[in-house]
């Protein structure tokens, strides 16, 4: 913490947010994987989906975005004219990582008859490299949207096969529900692919009542054995919508806090206590605060690589 911020108390350091925020024409969006007093402070939570439609429409100048660099990046593609500050710089996101711009190239050498899908947790320049760009709350709908378009319309070369960059998981998972052979890139989230077989037996063993919500991320064992597979937003959806009163959780565990305070009467257990993004965690409220005071670290993307991505970005937010 340095001497601008600590002075206060945490009332008072939410007070000087919000006095900057409007200062600055801010609007803070946080994923639902950030610490709690940050979703407590935030205009706008949800996933990955949801935020970046926030931040395609927002008239705000500036976007506080408190999750990881790839989210703020996405943010800088559909919204060139602001500022995207990410509190954190050193956020990032260890499954896009897996997929280096350089390697993506040298695959799609290999794939010139794939229609290349990006899942948004990867860099601006390998979405720049893609045909169409998916979360994990549209990737099966975007998926089916392709295999119904005629083979022509595709990418213009008609492009049959499917190149799905860079979760493993998330592609078996898409396969198992359009029944599209696809071909997945050897990546997966480290946090989501800790969870194993064993760890949600044994969870539902101590909780046999429970209903099991995993993230798509999650091991194909592990997906089989869950009453539900969907993004944060869909579980969060899917207990609201649902009488039961006990679910185990199969995500990080950031997602306990919108699903306690939106459902006090139902109780949550962790699949795994493991699940644990140290990414999601580096952000605290003192440097919201001083992101907002001196406009920094600023997410921008190079011009080539913005106008390239935004197409992989814009094909995904018309197809749902
Ligand atoms: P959602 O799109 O479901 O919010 O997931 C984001 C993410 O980073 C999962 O690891």
């Amino acid at each position: 913490m340095d001497s601008t911020t600590n002075k206060f108390s945490k009332k008072n350091l939410v007070e000087e947010i919000l006095a900057w925020k409007k200062k600055r024409k801010a609007v803070i969006l946080a994923h639902v994987y950030q610490p709690a007093e940050i979703q407590d402070i935030a205009d706008f939570i949800g996933d990955s989906l949801f935020l970046s439609q926030q931040a395609a429409q927002t008239d705000a100048e500036v976007i506080v975005f408190c999750g990881v660099y790839f989210m703020a990046e996405t943010a800088a593609i559909l919204s060139p004219e602001k500022i995207i500050l990410l509190p954190e710089i050193k956020a990032g996101c260890p499954l896009a990582d897996m997929a280096p711009p350089e390697k993506v190239k040298e695959k799609l050498k290999e794939s010139p008859k794939a229609v290349i899908i990006s899942y948004v947790n990867s860099f601006a320049a390998v979405k720049a490299l893609s045909d169409y760009c998916c979360t994990s709350a549209n990737a099966v709908q975007v998926v089916q949207a392709i295999s119904n378009l005629p083979v022509r319309d595709r990418t213009q070369t008609g492009k049959k096969d499917i190149l799905f960059i860079p979760d493993k998981n998330l592609a078996n998972f898409i396969a198992q529900r359009t029944k599209r052979k696809i071909i997945p890139w050897p990546g997966f989230c480290p946090i989501h692919n800790l969870l194993t077989k064993e760890d949600v037996i044994k969870a539902k063993k101590l909780h046999p009542q429970a209903l099991l919500l995993v993230h798509p991320e999650c091991r194909p064992e592990v997906c089989n054995l869950a009453d539900y597979i969907g993004s944060t937003k869909g579980i969060i959806n899917f207990v609201s919508n649902n009488s039961a009163k006990k679910y185990i959780i199969g995500t990080e565990t950031g997602i306990f806090h919108p699903l306690k305070k939106s459902n006090p009467d139902k109780e949550f257990f962790p699949a795994s206590e493991k699940m644990i993004c140290r990414d999601m965690k580096l952000i605290d409220l003192e440097k919201v605060l001083r992101s907002l005071q001196i406009l920094e670290p600023q997410i921008t993307v190079p011009e080539d690589i913005r106008k390239k991505s935004l197409k992989a970005l814009s094909r995904m937010l018309e197809t749902i």
